[in-house]
């Protein structure tokens, strides 16, 4: 499978989940070796919440000459602020250090209630708070069997791209996009190369229908869902991706380190 070179920015992605307090999020900085990445590359973390500020603090103490990692949150709740008890908002991560938030993520939206509707007010909370939004869609194993990926795309990004969406802001940017099957993630099923092309084409083709081709084709799309050391080279030689979100994998130093070190000559 060929690909041609991305104006893009390529995103090597981790989301942690409910993992790593902050004294394992401090050893995991500890033992970070990334290679040099060449300049579109660019790393991104996204810890517990509360693991942020060792993570922030890790980084600034990290030799001159290491790459740069920005650092994100994996939820956010669309108000500033307010009687709303164990909920954090875009500002205070934003103040916290965070650059990015993971918006819509399978996971909230399965085992939390998170709807699309709530995917626009997170969305926009994020711009308002400065922060560049992250947001997953993807298909249940059962919409896949069913035919309905395309029917299933185009409604989770319509919620936010649509015309009660925020498409301006959006057009705009900054923005991301990723990729996440659900029947793929944390079950060591791995969508192939083929699949993933073809989801990222139809999310392609998708923004380019609403926010017209050139802001369409400045956004990158990352596939997360199972991203190995392993497999990460020739998922990241597919057509239209640009980049991975990796959730288990990307725990360990080391192989984040190897994932990071695949974008470096990917397949061509
Ligand atoms: P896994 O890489 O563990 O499948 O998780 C993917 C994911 O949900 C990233 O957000």
């Amino acid at each position: 499978m060929t690909k041609s070179a991305p104006a893009r920015p390529i995103l090597i992605a981790g989301n942690w989940k409910m993992n790593h307090g902050p004294a394992e999020t401090r050893a995991f900085f500890r033992d970070l070796r990334v290679p040099e990445l060449p300049s579109g590359v660019q790393l991104l973390l996204f810890p517990p919440a509360l693991s942020l500020a060792a993570a922030r603090s890790e980084l600034e103490q990290r030799p001159e000459g290491f790459p740069p990692v920005s650092l994100g949150v994996q939820n956010i709740h669309w108000e500033p602020a307010g009687a709303l008890t164990g909920e954090l908002s875009a500002e205070m991560a934003r103040s916290a250090g965070a650059s990015h938030a993971l918006v819509g993520h399978s996971e909230r939206r399965q085992l939390f209630g998170e709807s699309d509707e709530d995917t626009v007010r997170k969305v926009a909370a994020t711009y308002r708070a400065g922060l560049i939004p992250v947001l997953c869609v993807g298909e249940t194993l059962e919409e896949r069997r069913k035919g309905s990926l395309a029917r299933v795309l185009h409604r989770q990004l319509d919620a936010v791209i649509g015309p009660e969406g925020l498409r301006t802001e959006i057009a705009t940017g900054p923005f991301v996009l990723a990729y996440e099957p659900v029947w793929a993630i944390g079950t060591g099923e791995t969508a192939t190369p083929d699949d993933a092309a073809e989801a990222h084409g139809l999310l392609r083709a998708h923004l380019g229908e609403r926010l017209g081709r050139t802001a369409g084709d400045g956004i990158p799309i990352l596939y997360g869902g199972s991203v190995k050391p392993k497999n990460a080279r020739e998922l990241l030689a597919a057509p239209e991706v640009d980049g991975v979100l990796v959730g288990g994998a990307s725990l360990e130093a080391e192989s984040f380190a190897q994932i990071a070190a695949a974008s470096v000559s990917p397949q061509g």
